[in-house]
């Protein structure tokens, strides 16, 4: 039990080129944002949190040489990775930009199409991201995202919640409460948009679910603790940890025992047009 409350990440040149598997969640939204962007040629296209190039790849090889993609992230060994990436593809329409997408190197009025994959959840100041997007979009230029939203693996938070009521750790569930409630909804989203001068031209909901063979299977797996399990950690008090996910790990297996747990990811796309 807790196996993986041993996990540490390590940053590395090692680590992202094992970093693959990633597009197994990221894939169920980045399909969605192919799905729904305009394709034209004689673009300028900018992927912003593009980590080691998903989907950038993707839309440089379906947009073509005509367009000019650039790919924007503040993870350096991520970008080291992406370059990889275009250089083994042959693409030559592909320029990475190791940076902020909160400080864009483009001139104002120069793109026409900005996207980002689950960016939004990870940008430390995403109002400030909307309006350097406004910025540098031309006028009728637009800014496509996916994002994952509130309602996200409701099923866990649930167990999580009656867990550390049970046993009597009321504040925490608060916290854990009012971490879930940060998550956005769409209109949360389009509020970003408006906010940073943008109308909505589009917005697009669907939901997916993961089943994983029981709880320990679920907080053991590579991305889980990669990408959630730090967040759920820093909520408690270490002393608390180990009894508190031990709990968690019964409850959750006992929860799989018919038909394994099943997890729903509701996620949205919107667009806005500057
Ligand atoms: C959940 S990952 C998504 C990666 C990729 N787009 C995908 O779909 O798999 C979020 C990415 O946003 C990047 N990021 C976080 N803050 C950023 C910022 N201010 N500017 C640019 N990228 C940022 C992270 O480094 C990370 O690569």
């Amino acid at each position: 039990m807790t196996r993986y409350l041993s996990y540490k990440f390590e940053d590395s040149d090692n680590f992202v080129t094992t970093y693959d598997e990633l597009p197994l969640w990221s894939a169920q939204f980045g399909l969605m944002l192919l799905d729904h962007i305009d394709y034209k040629p004689n673009q300028t296209i900018v992927d912003i949190g593009t980590g080691t190039g998903f989907p950038l790849m993707e839309l440089a090889s379906r947009f073509g040489d005509s367009c000019t993609c650039y790919g924007v992230d503040i993870w350096a060994t991520a970008m080291q990775r992406a370059e990889q990436k275009v250089n083994n593809y042959g693409l030559h329409n592909v320029q990475l930009v190791n940076s902020s997408a909160a400080n864009l190197p483009f001139e104002d009025n120069s793109t026409d199409l900005i996207i980002s994959n689950l960016g939004i959840n990870n940008f430390e100041d995403a109002p400030a991201v909307f309006k350097e997007c406004n910025r540098v979009l031309k006028p009728g230029g637009k800014l496509a995202l996916t994002t994952n939203l509130k309602g996200h693996w409701a099923e866990f938070y649930k167990v999580f919640q009656d867990v550390l009521n049970e046993m009597n750790l009321t504040d925490l569930a608060k916290k854990l409460q009012s971490d879930e409630e940060r998550r956005g909804t769409i209109e949360t989203t389009a509020t970003l948009f408006t906010n940073a001068g943008f109308s909505i031209s589009k917005v697009a909901e669907d939901s997916f679910s993961m089943t994983f063979a029981s709880g320990s299977a679920f907080l053991n797996h590579h991305f889980v603790k990669l990408g959630w399990l730090g967040t759920w950690r820093g909520l408690l008090q270490s002393t608390d940890e180990v009894a508190v996910f031990t709990q968690l790990e019964e409850r959750l297996n006992n929860l799989s025992e018919n038909g394994g747990l099943q997890l729903t990811v509701p996620m949205a796309f919107v667009e806005g047009m500057k």
